[in-house]
């Protein structure tokens, strides 16, 4: 039997390279991989950290991409891979144009789709956008679908979709459990210097499109202000490759003090600055995810969540994306060691990092 991953962007590629690895071992599966390269160098550098070599590469990346034509360029490279690569069942990740673009190919050249963190949502169509309409769409084309938690699956349940679900755990923890280690050394001397045990480091990523704008100018003065205000912080911040990202946090905070501005990261390096920073500030997907498994606080940039189980669980925060109230809940954090104490412990309602091994025994049942 053929399955053939596709992703695109550094988070689905993180979440399904330990997948394509867990099924290239099983007996009987072909484990293919085509990646639409929606992302150029922040995929390849994952590519690299997991050694997962694409067999099929649509290389449709573009300096300021709009929506459009990511997702005409996905639907149309994907004829060839599917020509090409014959796959019996194609699986997809999570919520982005590569994600709804290859699902809806999938479709039209009937074959079956497997969603992998399938069931997250908002009910807000505009936010996280384009992503809650994405998701939404790929459960309405998908055939089986892995659910990282029960909360995502009785969003299904609740949408009708009741077969073919599986409850599985997020496949970013089985990652996790490969690339965090206690003596890890850092490619980069700026990270291997950082005062980890003197000061506050916080980890700080944004890049969400509805950030765009004025929210994202809100979050970068929060931020100057936060580091100006307390000598004992550090900003660590490795700035995603958009070029609307980077002239907003160009214009509002070099200079700061205590702030590195960094490019983004491998993903072994960021999973292991996490696992030593104070805490983390975020618009990201991904990081909500992995923090809270660390023991990190977070306080999420964002109006919303698709992910409130680590919010239930006391270690994530909304902090939206008003200069003062992120500046204020940073500042408890930083300030009152009772707070932080309180959000400061790990939970794990992402899984137990065996999450590639129940999509793969599913998929095996399934079609085995
Ligand atoms: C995309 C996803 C988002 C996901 C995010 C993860 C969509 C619509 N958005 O958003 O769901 O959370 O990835 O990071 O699917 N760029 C580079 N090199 C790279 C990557 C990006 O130069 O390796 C630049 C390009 O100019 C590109 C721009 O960043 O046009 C934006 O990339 P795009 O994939 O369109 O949007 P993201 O904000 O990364
Ligand atoms: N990440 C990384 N390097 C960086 C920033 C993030 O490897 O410089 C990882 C992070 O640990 C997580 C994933 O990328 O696994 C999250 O990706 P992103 O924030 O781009 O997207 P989202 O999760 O919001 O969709």
């Amino acid at each position: 039997m053929k399955v053939m991953s596709v992703f695109g962007t550094r988070p689905e590629a993180i979440k399904m390279c330990p997948l394509v690895k867990e099924l290239a071992g099983r007996e009987g599966v072909e484990s293919l991989c085509c990646v639409t390269g929606q992302h150029r160098e922040m995929l390849d550098s994952v590519l690299e950290v997991f050694g997962v070599r694409p067999d099929y590469d649509l290389n449709i990346m573009t300096p300021r991409q709009t929506l459009s034509s990511i997702t005409e360029k996905c639907l149309g490279g994907m004829n060839g891979a599917i020509e090409q690569l014959k796959p019996d069942l194609i699986l997809v990740h999570g919520d982005t144009s590569t994600t709804f673009a290859s699902a809806l190919s999938a479709f039209y050249h009937q074959i079956p789709v497997g969603h992998v963190e399938a069931g997250l949502r908002t009910y807000d169509k505009y936010s996280p956008y384009p992503e809650e309409m994405n998701r939404k769409l790929v459960s309405a084309l998908a055939d089986l679908f892995f659910c990282p938690t029960e909360n995502n699956r009785a969003n299904l349940a609740r949408e009708g979709i009741t077969e073919g679900v599986y409850v599985t755990g997020n496949t970013v923890i089985d990652a996790l459990k490969t690339t965090v280690r206690e003596d890890y050394v850092f490619s980069s001397e700026v990270l291997n210097r950082l005062p980890y045990r003197e000061k506050k480091i916080i980890l700080v990523t944004c890049h969400r499109r509805e950030n765009y704008g004025e929210p994202m100018e809100n979050i970068m003065l929060a931020l100057r202000e936060i580091a100006e205000a307390y000598p004992e912080v550090e900003l660590v911040y490795p700035v995603h490759l958009s070029p609307v990202v980077r002239e907003t946090v160009k214009r509002i905070l070099p200079g700061a003090p205590g702030v590195h501005l960094i490019d983004p990261l491998p993903a072994d390096e960021m999973h292991n600055l996490m696992a030593r920073c104070y805490m983390v500030m975020t618009d990201s997907g991904g990081l909500q995810e992995e923090a809270p498994a660390l023991g990190k606080p977070v306080l999420v940039l964002r109006r919303e969540t698709e992910r409130p189980e680590a919010v239930e669980a006391g270690t994530v925060k909304l902090a939206g994306v008003e200069r003062r109230a992120i500046v204020a809940m940073a500042s408890e954090l930083i300030a009152d060691a009772e707070a932080y104490r309180r959000m400061a412990h790990a939970v794990n309602p992402y899984g137990d990092g065996h999450a590639c091994e129940r999509i793969a025994d599913a998929i095996t049942r399934r079609f085995g």
